[in-house]
This record gives C-alpha cells, sequence and structure tokens, in this order.
C-alpha cells in the first residue's frame, strides 16, 4: 500500500505517540504534551506518513538558525535530552555557527519497517528543504543507523561520535 504524506495536524498525536512508543525508548522520547506542542510549532516540518487513515511513520524537521537556543532545541528534541544549546554543539566539526535545513527525529511504526516507508519520508524531507532553497540536510545519527542514513547519500561531517543525550552520535549532510 502506499504511503500518503502530509504535515501533521493536531488530532494525530495519537498516531505519533504510538510510533514513538515502537521506535525510541523512554528516555528518548517526550510526552503527548511536548508533541502537541512540536506539531504547532513545527507545522510543515513535522510530516507523518500514513496507510489507509493510520500514522505509521513520522519525521520532523526545522531551519535551525546559528546558535539555536534551548527553546528550540526543545522543539525537536525533549527538555531532559538537551542540558543547555551549548552541549548541541560540543565536540562536531559542525559547530552550529551556520544556519541549517535539520533533520531532527524519523521513525517508522515497528511493524510496518521494511516497506520503503522511512525513504518516502526522507524523500519528503528533502522536498521540503529544497522548496526552502537549501541544498542538504544536517542530521544526528548513531553508528547503529549510519549505514541506514549513508546509504542514502548521507555523509559524515565529523571525524569521530560524540554523546548526545547520551549515546554517541555524529554529524551528517546529505544533499537534497
Ligand atoms: C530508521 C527507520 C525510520 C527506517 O524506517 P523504514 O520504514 O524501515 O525504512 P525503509 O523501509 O525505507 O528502509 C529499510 C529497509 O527496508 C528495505 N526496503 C525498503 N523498501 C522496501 C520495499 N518497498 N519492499 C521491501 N523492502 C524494502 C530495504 O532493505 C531497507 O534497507 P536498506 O537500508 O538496506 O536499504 C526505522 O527503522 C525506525 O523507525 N527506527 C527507529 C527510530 C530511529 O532509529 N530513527 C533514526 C534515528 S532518528
Amino acid at each position: 500500500m502506499e504511503l500518503r504524506t502530509r504535515r501533521a495536524r493536531t488530532d494525530d498525536l495519537d498516531g505519533v505517540m504510538s510510533v514513538l512508543e515502537s521506535a525510541l525508548p523512554p528516555n528518548l522520547r517526550g510526552d503527548a504534551t511536548d508533541y502537541r506542542i512540536r506539531i504547532e510549532k513545527l507545522g510543515e516540518n513535522f510530516i507523518v506518513g500514513e496507510l489507509d487513515g493510520e500514522v505509521v511513520g513520522y519525521v520532523s524537521s526545522m531551519i535551525m538558525p546559528d546558535r539555536p537556543t534551548v527553546d528550540e532545541l526543545e522543539m525537536l528534541f525533549d527538555s531532559e535530552g538537551v542540558e543547555s544549546a551549548a552541549d548541541f554543539h560540543q565536540g562536531g566539526n559542525y559547530d552550529g555557527a551556520t544556519k541549517c535545513f535539520y533533520l531532527g527525529v524519523i521513525a517508522v511504526k515497528e511493524g510496518r519497517r521494511n516497506n520503503g516507508y522511512g525513504t518516502a519520508l526522507l524523500e519528503e524531507t528533502k522536498r521540503l528543504a529544497r522548496s526552502k532553497s537549501f541544498d542538504r540536510i544536517h542530521l544526528i545519527t548513531t553508528k547503529e543507523k549510519e549505514p541506514y542514513f549513508m546509504k542514502r547519500g548521507a555523509t559524515a561531517i565529523d571525524d569521530s561520535f560524540t554523546p548526545y543525550f547520551g549515546v554517541p552520535h555524529r554529524w551528517y549532510e546529505m544533499r537534497v
């Protein structure tokens, strides 16, 4: 079945929470209140993928300004994960000095994976970035997820992994 992608609405909240529950460990996900705010504030950058009315995945992104504030980072991440905006820029080759189009979270429900839905959500994010005149997107990911993004055109821009949210991540860019 083909995935339908569209901007998230607040009535998608239950569906988004159910994707999250199967995709991210409790320490890496916020609660429904956080996500309601994110859906409202990220607007067209919060995209859901639905199959026959069921939300099976989502991707959130934003135009990250130079030196983002804690509030801005909390739009993508959970407050307990970002102790300070400065922490977000520790160690990496990308130091936050340049505004970028940032992919925050991409997630597909466990039983729905391996059907190309993650790729479709990623493609939708690339389209969005292009529509905002960006020629690449930035993201951080873990060693485990690195092959997924590299296979889809990401290249590492950090030499090494740095702990973000308690887990080693590094920065990547992906031309769109
Ligand atoms: C990462 C994640 C979003 C990928 O979602 P997905 O929907 O499984 O992704 P895809 O289906 O596009 O690709 C996964 C695999 O499915 C297979 N696949 C893709 N399209 C397919 C299709 N039409 N039919 C059969 N298999 C297919 C491919 O083998 C692909 O593997 P590859 O990377 O070797 O190419 C998902 O694993 C997830 O939610 N993980 C937990 C959250 C997470 O870690 N997010 C990333 C960090 S923020």
